[in-house]
């Protein structure tokens, strides 16, 4: 019958537990037989937040409350690291299934939320701790004290059965005469009933061979002391009977250190305990363990536990860092970390009878907040031109996800079209570290100039959010780094016009580390306005329009067409004055006129020869003093010529201060006809060019013409009666200025080759030979020429 009713709940159990159908995949749960107690570990990622178990046994599931835990040899830890719940059971637990004190069986309903759903699952396991029992077992638990007593011992032969049974809360009997006797150091509680001892949380048990006392922790029969200077709780009951003329007693001693662990400075968690807990008895061993499993001494030293005896007290160091331990990443302002140790401690005594008692403690200890730092290194290699930035020592549980560089915010992963990057560096150590890198150039790095340094400051400031896992906790990490690289001298923008070139420079706040110069001399207004420059400076930006023929120009690539004009700013440093930069910039440019004296004395002459040419003449057949002279280019009314000053019978001037060299430009009379001969308002094209003797080099020296100037060139127009030669006497010359049209002709004979501004010179007085030079004057000018060249 009671067979058949045991059947009918087991069935019913699994037929609940298969209707549950809710069933735990691979690796989520471990369940484990252990020395003294049975374990059940969930992880935390499959229960949900509240996970709770239940104890069952054939007359139905319990709840396993904290209070319940506490009575019935249950503790139930929540441990966030590893990430998972774990469930210890006494084997002298309420609802296992004891067999001779050697087979226990376990069952357990987990309830979760997994996946959002509420589910129960149903857990057994059967145990055979393979360690024999000791005669007196204490269990220190995190929640409670355990000790078991081997019946025998106490209850020497003759002690019925029966009687032990009243101990039974299954069977408990109000008419137990048994009485417990509660100490508190030396003092003795006065002895009460089994049921009233009940009452204050206190639980008998007695299986086949043992007997059992549990109680919580801070019970009014219990006590604490000191034993050594370490704290510890002591409970000791005596259990006693008169049956008949015999009083039986049993004495229930737990005593468990209390100690809360000490933390140095060192990163050592030290727990004391005393050597001997129980008066009378020596201590044999002591082994130490994380998480429930004790190891061997040899591999406790290799973790790097120290286990020292002092003064009859045993100090347990274990290293924070020690394997087994875990550590969390907290944030409280700055970041933070505490280690936590699920301490195992079993401790071996033995009385002078050799009887054994074993005592196994555990304990969590967390060490208090201790500050966490991860550190920044600045790796620049400043060759890259790009900061490098090391964030280093980041704890596992600890990622960055952002970073702030300027106040500019870029989440992770970077994109791959940002112009710097991040990139992990995983260490040994279980830390990691990130690597930054970005440009000095790059648009969110600040540049400034730095005064003191006469550099340019690149500044990067750098607000990195990391975050503390599971919990997305952000922490912040500030670093700032800075880099100086050399300025660059200003640069000019430039643009051609028609009349000449204009220059443009911003300025920026480190120019005045440079000086702008034309040549050899420092561009200030006072030049400005001496070489007929038009410039302007506010604080913005300078300004600078270079007329075409001012002074600083070149020219080249003379036609008829065009020419191209070059003008060149130069950038000297200011300390040094060497050049470190020039703005050069050419342009074309169209003229109907022009001449240039070159400062290798070469005269390039574009003269416009529709009035010096009688109708029917074309330009291309005339020719200079030596007839052998003809021009470059030609074409219906003007020609270029281009030649050395001293040649093609140039007549050369001398005065105090200056060289002139003159030619003409003639039509030949073999091309007149008549007509033309009898036209007496012919145009003379004079063209000289004129070099102050002070800027001449070598020139009575060497036969070499050098100026370090271009001379000063002049095409004069005059009328002049084709009868006959007179003698010069030009009323005016045109200086080479810019000019882009030809001015309309009119009455005025004397007109300028260029405008603006016509200039009207005379000249000297040296000038008064006849143009058409006769053989003895002219081989004399010759020598003058050889002379001077
Ligand atoms: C114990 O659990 C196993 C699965 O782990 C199951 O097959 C068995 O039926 C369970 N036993 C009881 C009595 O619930
Ligand atoms: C135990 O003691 C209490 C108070 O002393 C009393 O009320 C109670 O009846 C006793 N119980 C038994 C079973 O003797
Ligand atoms: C910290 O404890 C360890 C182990 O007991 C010891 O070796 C170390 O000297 C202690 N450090 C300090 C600063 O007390
Ligand atoms: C041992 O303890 C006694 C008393 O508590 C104390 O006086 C003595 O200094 C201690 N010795 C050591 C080595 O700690
Ligand atoms: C990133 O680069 C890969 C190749 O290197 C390219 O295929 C991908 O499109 C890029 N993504 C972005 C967002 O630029
Ligand atoms: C971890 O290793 C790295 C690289 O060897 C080292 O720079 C860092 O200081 C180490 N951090 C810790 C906390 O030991
Ligand atoms: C760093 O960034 C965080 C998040 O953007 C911000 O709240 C914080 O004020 C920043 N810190 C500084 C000093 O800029
Ligand atoms: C960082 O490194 C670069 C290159 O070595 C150096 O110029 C700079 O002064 C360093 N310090 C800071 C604070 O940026
Ligand atoms: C132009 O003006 C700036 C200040 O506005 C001055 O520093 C600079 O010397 C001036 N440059 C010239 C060429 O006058
Ligand atoms: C020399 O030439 C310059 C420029 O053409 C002129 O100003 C100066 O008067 C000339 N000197 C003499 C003595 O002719």
């Amino acid at each position: 019958m009671a067979f058949g009713f045991y059947i009918g709940v087991t069935l019913l159990l699994s037929v609940l537990a298969t209707a549950k159908c809710d069933y735990i995949p691979d690796g989520v749960l471990h369940m484990e037989c252990r020395d003294r107690y049975f374990m059940i570990a969930v992880d935390l990622s499959f229960t949900g937040d509240e996970p709770h178990f239940e104890a069952v046994d054939r007359t139905g599931a319990y709840p396993v409350t904290e209070q319940y835990a506490v009575k019935c040899g249950y503790s139930v830890s929540v441990l966030p690291q590893p990430g998972h719940v774990e469930l210890r059971a006494s084997y002298f637990s309420c609802h296992t299934d004891n067999k001779d004190d050697e087979v226990f069986t376990f069952n357990f309903n987990l309830l979760a939320t997994h996946e959002g759903q509420k589910a129960t699952y149903s857990l057994n396991k059967t145990c055979s701790p393979s360690l024999p029992w000791s005669p007196r077992e204490v269990t220190c638990e995190v929640n409670y004290m355990e000790v078991s007593v081997r019946s025998e011992v106490t209850c020497p032969t003759g002690t019925k059965k029966d009687d032990w049974n009243t101990l039974k809360p299954a069977h408990s009997s109000t008419t137990s005469d048994w009485q417990v006797m509660f100490q508190r150091a030396e003092e003795q509680l006065p002895p009460m009933n089994l049921s009233e001892a009940r009452k204050q949380g206190n639980v008998f048990d007695l299986t086949d061979g043992r007997l059992v006392f549990r109680t919580p922790y801070g019970q009014p029969d219990s006590f604490s002391t000191t034993v050594n200077g370490v704290p510890v709780e002591v409970v000791h009951a005596t259990l006693f009977s008169r049956q008949s003329w015999v009083v039986l007693m049993i004495d229930l001693v737990a005593a468990c250190s209390t100690h809360e662990g000490t933390y140095n400075d060192s990163g050592y968690v030290v727990l004391d305990t005393p050597e001997a807990l129980y008066p009378g008895l020596v201590s044999t061993h002591v082994n130490i363990g994380l998480n429930g499993e004790l190891m061997e001494q040899a591999a406790a030293e290799e973790r790097g536990y120290i286990m020292e005896k002092h003064n009859s007290t045993v100090h347990i160091s274990i290293p924070y860092n020690a394997e087994g331990g875990y550590r969390k990443s907290f944030v409280t302002g700055d970041l933070h970390e505490f280690y936590v140790f699920n301490l195992y401690l079993e401790q071996i005594l033995v009385d002078e009878d050799h009887a054994e008692t074993r005592v196994r403690f555990h304990r969590s200890l967390a060490t208090p907040l201790l500050p966490r730092l991860v550190f920044t290194e600045n790796r620049t290699v400043f060759e890259e031109h790009m900061f490098t930035v090391y964030l280093g020592d980041v704890p596992e549980d600890v990622e960055l996800v952002a970073v702030q560089l300027n106040g500019h915010e870029c989440t992770l992963p970077l994109t791959n079209t940002s112009t710097y990057t991040i990139s992990k560096v995983v260490q040994p150590n279980n830390t990691h570290g990130y690597t930054l890198k970005v440009p000095f150039d790059d648009p969110v790095v600040i540049q400034q100039f730095s005064k003191e340094d006469a550099a340019m400051q690149h500044q990067l400031n750098i607000n990195y959010t990391l975050t503390v896992q599971p919990e997305n906790e952000p922490y912040y990490h500030l670093t700032s780094v800075m880099a100086l690289t050399d300025v660059s001298p200003p640069t000019f923008d430039a643009v051609c016009s028609e009349t000449g070139i204009s220059f443009r420079l911003d300025h920026r706040p480190f120019d005045y580390l440079w000086d702008i110069s034309i040549g050899s001399d420092p561009l200030t207004s006072e030049l400005a306005a001496q070489h007929g420059y038009i410039m302007s400076n506010d604080s913005q930006s300078l300004l600078l329009k270079v007329p075409l023929f001012t002074q600083g120009y070149e020219y080249k690539d003379f036609t008829l067409k065009g020419f191209s004009g070059t003008f060149e700013i130069l950038v000297r440093d200011h300390e040094t004055s060497e050049v470190q930069i020039s703005a050069v910039k050419t342009c074309p440019f169209t003229t109907n006129e022009l001449i240039v004296c070159s400062p290798d004395g070469r005269m390039t002459v574009v003269a416009d020869l529709s009035l010096a040419i009688p109708s029917g003449g074309i330009p291309a057949r005339a020719n200079l003093i030596d007839k052998y002279c003809g021009p470059k280019e030609a074409d219906s009314t003007r020609a270029l010529f281009s030649f050395p000053l001293n040649s093609c019978g140039s007549i050369v001037k001398l005065n105090k201060e200056n060289v002139t060299y003159q030619n003409e430009i003639f039509y030949s009379k073999k091309f007149l006809n008549k007509k033309a001969v009898s036209d007496n308002t012919m145009e003379r094209v004079t063209i000289q060019c004129t070099y102050p003797l002070a800027r001449l080099y070598r020139l009575f020296s060497v036969y070499r013409f050098e100026s370090d100037a271009a001379g000063i060139g002049r095409i004069i127009h005059t009328t002049q009666s084709t009868e006959g030669l007179p003698s010069i006497e030009p009323t005016a010359a045109v200086k080479t200025t810019p000019a882009t049209k030809r001015p309309t002709r009119g009455p005025v004979m004397m007109r300028p080759a260029f405008h603006p501004p016509a200039r009207y010179v005379r000249v000297s007085k040296v000038n008064h030979l006849p143009w058409g030079i006769k053989g003895a004057e002219r081989s004399s000018q010759s020598k003058v020429n050889a002379a001077l060249i």
